[in-house]
């Protein structure tokens, strides 16, 4: 089968995290004889650098002309200037929106061998397997932004705004996903303080009462919440929020797992209405627009030293194979082969333990991509 695979590599470690990731889309192909076409976008501060916008019309068109996205990272001290109102940042969110990727996908998995990779202590740690369904296209990224001057100096607002619809879409895909796995789900808000978020609260109660009383549900403050990750994780199974809280929670997630170059994530939109290739039967590949990409950044500070670690990126390909292309084997295989590295003891630096042996990024990558052509599939 032939697959049309959008890649925007981005700023920093973008590159190399990208490339070991197409390295194992690549064993993936030539074992399972599938054919990933894949075509190179930009985005982000080589975006700018090459045509003055972060995100550029024709990556747009590549990505709706595609399959799927894999995305690496934007951004850089080079464009941070203040003065600036272009910045690489733009393009990550202007691709999300273009795309109408509103559900941000964040599961964090703990691998056995890298409990002590944690600064938790690893009792806590036992049992942890939790998804942030973080929404993706709304709220205070993007409400009006206002950045003026008057007689008292400098003033600056950024607007949260959610609608109803918004919400509904993104709760009922979480707890869609919560009825897959543990059947719990965790609404993360601040309803004692903003208004957008009473009203996540009181349509989400609603929409739990009336479609998914099936499912275990439970509210809880942000606040609340970024102590309780750290004291009991394993309570939680799927977690709802709004677009900034997901961002910030999921960095701190991040630390469960070991570390944040450990962590994918899948951007989903609504399933394209496109007919079946043949009527009246079953599409012949799903159709949910995807951008797959690491959850961390573009790291400026170890780019081009072969330090990242690719497996965030790797594991996002595992997600893009699984939801975008319906290769649920496939993507099993790429676990299973990520499993096999970890336990060899082949790791890079940010979660090596102390006296361990360093791979490169691209070590890594070769590690999964060869486990991934033997069919190391059985842990
Ligand atoms: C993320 C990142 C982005 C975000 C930045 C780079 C704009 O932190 O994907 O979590 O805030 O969404
Ligand atoms: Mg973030």
């Amino acid at each position: 089968m032939d697959y049309r695979i959008a890649v925007l590599a981005g700023d920093g470690i973008g590159p190399e995290v990208v490339a070991e990731g197409l390295k194992v889309l690549a064993a993936i192909g030539e074992r399972f004889n599938h054919h990933f076409e894949t075509e190179a976008g930009l985005i982000g501060g080589c975006a700018i650098d090459s045509i003055g916008s972060a995100l550029p019309e024709a990556t747009i068109t590549l990505c709706q002309a595609s399959d799927a996205v894999l995305l690496g990272a934007v951004g850089g001290p080079q464009w941070d200037n203040p003065n600036t109102n272009v910045r690489p940042e733009q393009g990550l969110l202007g691709i999300r929106k273009a795309l109408g990727l509103f559900a941000n996908l964040r599961p964090v998995t703990l691998h056995p061998s890298l409990l002590d990779a944690s600064p938790l202590r690893t009792e806590r740690l036992v049992d942890v397997d939790l998804l942030v369904v973080r929404e993706l296209t709304g709220g205070i990224y993007f409400g009006e932004k206002r950045h003026e001057r008057d007689a008292q100096g400098e003033w600056a607002s950024d607007l949260c705004i959610y609608t109803q619809a918004e919400i509904e879409r993104i709760v009922r895909m979480a707890a869609g996903l919560a009825r897959e796995r543990n059947n719990k789900l965790t609404l993360i808000d601040k309803a004692n303080v903003l208004e957008t978020s009473r009203l996540w609260r009181s349509i989400t109660t609603n929409l739990m009462r009336s479609e998914f009383s099936d499912v275990q549900f439970e509210t809880m403050l942000v606040d609340a919440c970024a102590m309780h990750l750290i004291r009991r994780p394993a309570d939680f199974d799927v977690i709802v929020t709004e677009n900034m809280f997901g961002d910030i929670l999921t960095d701190e997630a991040s630390m469960l797992a070991g570390s944040l170059g450990m962590l994918p994530s899948a951007s989903l939109g609504a399933p394209s209405n496109d007919p079946p290739a043949t009527p009246g039967q079953a599409p012949s590949r799903q159709t949910i627009i995807g951008l797959y990409e690491p959850i961390h950044g573009s790291a400026p500070d170890i780019a081009g030293q072969g330090k990242a670690n690719p497996l965030a990126t790797i594991l996002s390909v595992a997600l893009l194979l699984h939801h975008s292309l319906g290769l649920d084997q496939e993507a099993q295989v790429i676990e299973y082969a990520v499993s096999g590295v970890l336990e060899a003891g082949i790791v890079t630096g940010d979660i090596a333990r102390p006296g361990q042996a360093i791979a490169s990024t691209a070590q890594i990558g070769d590690a999964v991509a060869a486990r991934v052509r033997e069919g190391c599939d059985n842990r």
